[in-house]
């Protein structure tokens, strides 16, 4: 052991014994060395370790784990034999309620310091089974010793972890993944390569139903050639029968981007069918659908009891994807008005509207910087749900100028949250209470659902 006193200067490749005082907002832990910052994948708050620091940056620096000396009665050992290479998770290692409060703990200090936001923030709401719960996977392939490899990429990197069981996808995603590496070595398919950008599959998606009963399988690929496509579709739905949809979707570009623009469908329809809160949803492969059905009833169900929407009630759902919050809130609301930029997703919103017999909702196609400024209607509630990237500007200006009474805020992204927030804080509106929902159980990803509301005078 390398003891503390041996050591006065944080140096790379150096080793230190220290103690973990906090997590980051990805749940590394955080040491000091010298007064200068460390931070530690899978490490605790209250642990002590010897650690090595393996890079150095102006401010802070990263370093691995190479002994615990006092181990956190919060960890867990993680069930997945690929956490520690895999980044699709990143708190694994803490047991699930540690996990909850991690969420409630970042969401109040970043609303905090972030926002200047002092407000009620509700527990973080958990799942009984946090595990094997997306109903979306993207999973890229690649070579690796001229060996087929497809899974998950290593955290802040592209290099490919090949993985054999996942457990936050279904098992049967895992257990395709494995017959997609056999088919595509069998039948000699060309791989993309992303440092030569040569080859022909960069990758698959899978989304599935609710229930398992449909999967739809996207096969990306760099050009709309693709020769082995029929021999692959038939050996597919021969072993997997659940699976409905067959989509190849192309992208020639340079880019970390998985999903090009056009695609085709190769086998069955282009959508797959969900049900949310009662209501049947159609979701085609590029429309956006949140990954965790059973937290994301929870979530819409608090944004209704948070909106308390009057039966002569106008309602914008703004971000509305393919209709979901609107269409829950259509029961409730006089009128309804869905904005969305994707067409697709549009399309299909205006099918889910079709398809529930719900008369009183309307989308229109555009960015809601641009459409919401111009509606004429009064708006009583507002519903925003935007990208990680938050609300633009003119979005909170225009809020603040409509006067609209009551803000239900859904974000997947607490730092953008806490910005907008306080705008609106600043400008005659109250942040009256938030709710983190755990929409992505062992990632440290936070969903929240926060009630805004216009003050009186
Ligand atoms: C987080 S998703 C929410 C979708 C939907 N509310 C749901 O719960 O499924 C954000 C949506 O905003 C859309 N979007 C992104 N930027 C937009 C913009 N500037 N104006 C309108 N829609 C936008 C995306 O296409 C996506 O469907």
């Amino acid at each position: 052991m390398i003891g503390r006193e041996l050591i006065n200067l944080v140096e790379k490749n150096g080793y230190y014994e220290v103690e973990f005082t906090d997590l980051t907002h990805d749940a590394m832990g955080v040491c000091k060395v010298d007064d200068f910052p460390i931070f530690v994948k899978e490490a605790l708050k209250g642990e002590k370790a010897l650690i090595k620091v393996i890079k150095l940056n102006k401010n802070f620096g990263f370093g691995r784990l190479i002994e615990l000396f006092l181990e956190s009665p919060f960890r867990k050992v993680p069930i997945c034999e690929h956490y520690q290479a895999c980044g699709g998770c990143n708190t694994m290692h803490m047991n699930y309620q540690t996990q909850l409060d991690f969420k409630k703990y970042r969401t109040v200090e970043t609303l905090r310091k972030l926002g200047r936001i002092e407000t009620v923030v509700q527990d973080t709401q958990g799942m009984n089974n946090p595990y094997y719960y997306r109903n979306k996977a993207i999973i890229p392939f690649g070579k690796h010793n001229g060996k087929i490899i497809g899974g998950l990429y290593r955290s802040r990197s592209h290099e490919i972890v090949n993985i054999k069981r996942c457990h936050i996808f279904p098992k049967v995603v895992s257990d395709m993944v494995r017959f997609f590496r056999s088919l595509f070595t069998e039948l000699d398919v060309s791989i993309y390569d992303e440092a030569t950008h040569e080859g022909l599959v960069r990758g698959l998606m899978f989304r599935h139903s609710r229930d398992q009963s449909q999967f739809s399988v996207t096969i990306i690929t760099t050009s709309g050639r693709f020769p082995d496509k029929e021999r692959i579709v038939n050996s597919l739905i021969g072993k997997f029968p659940i699976v409905v949809s067959v989509i190849q979707n192309i992208n020639p570009e340079q880019t970390n981007v998985m999903l090009g623009a056009k695609s085709k469908v190769l086998y069955g329809k282009d959508v797959i069918e969900d049900n949310l809160l009662g209501i049947n949803y159609e979701i085609s492969h590029q429309s956006f659908y949140q990954v965790n059905p059973e937290q994301t009833e929870g979530l819409y169900k608090k944004a209704m009891d948070y909106a308390k929407i009057q039966p002569e009630d106008v309602v914008v759902d703004a971000y509305c994807g393919i209709g979901t919050i609107g269409l829950t809130a259509s029961a409730y609301a006089g009128e309804v008005i869905g904005i969305e930029v994707v067409k697709e997703a549009i399309k299909n919103a205006q099918q889910n509207a079709k398809n529930n017999h719900v008369k009183n909702i309307r989308f229109i196609t555009g960015k809601v910087e641009d459409i919401l400024p111009t509606l004429k209607q009064r708006v009583d509630v507002l519903f925003i749900d935007p990208p990680r990237k938050g609300v633009d500007k003119k979005v909170l200006e225009s809020i603040i100028k409509s006067k609209v009474k009551r803000v239900v805020y859904i974000s997947c992204n607490v730092s953008t949250l806490a910005r907008d927030l306080n705008f609106l804080q600043a400008n005659h509106y109250k942040v009256v209470e938030v709710t983190p929902f755990d929409m992505f159980p062992q990632t440290a990803h936070i969903e929240t659902v926060t009630l805004i509301e216009r003050l009186e005078s």
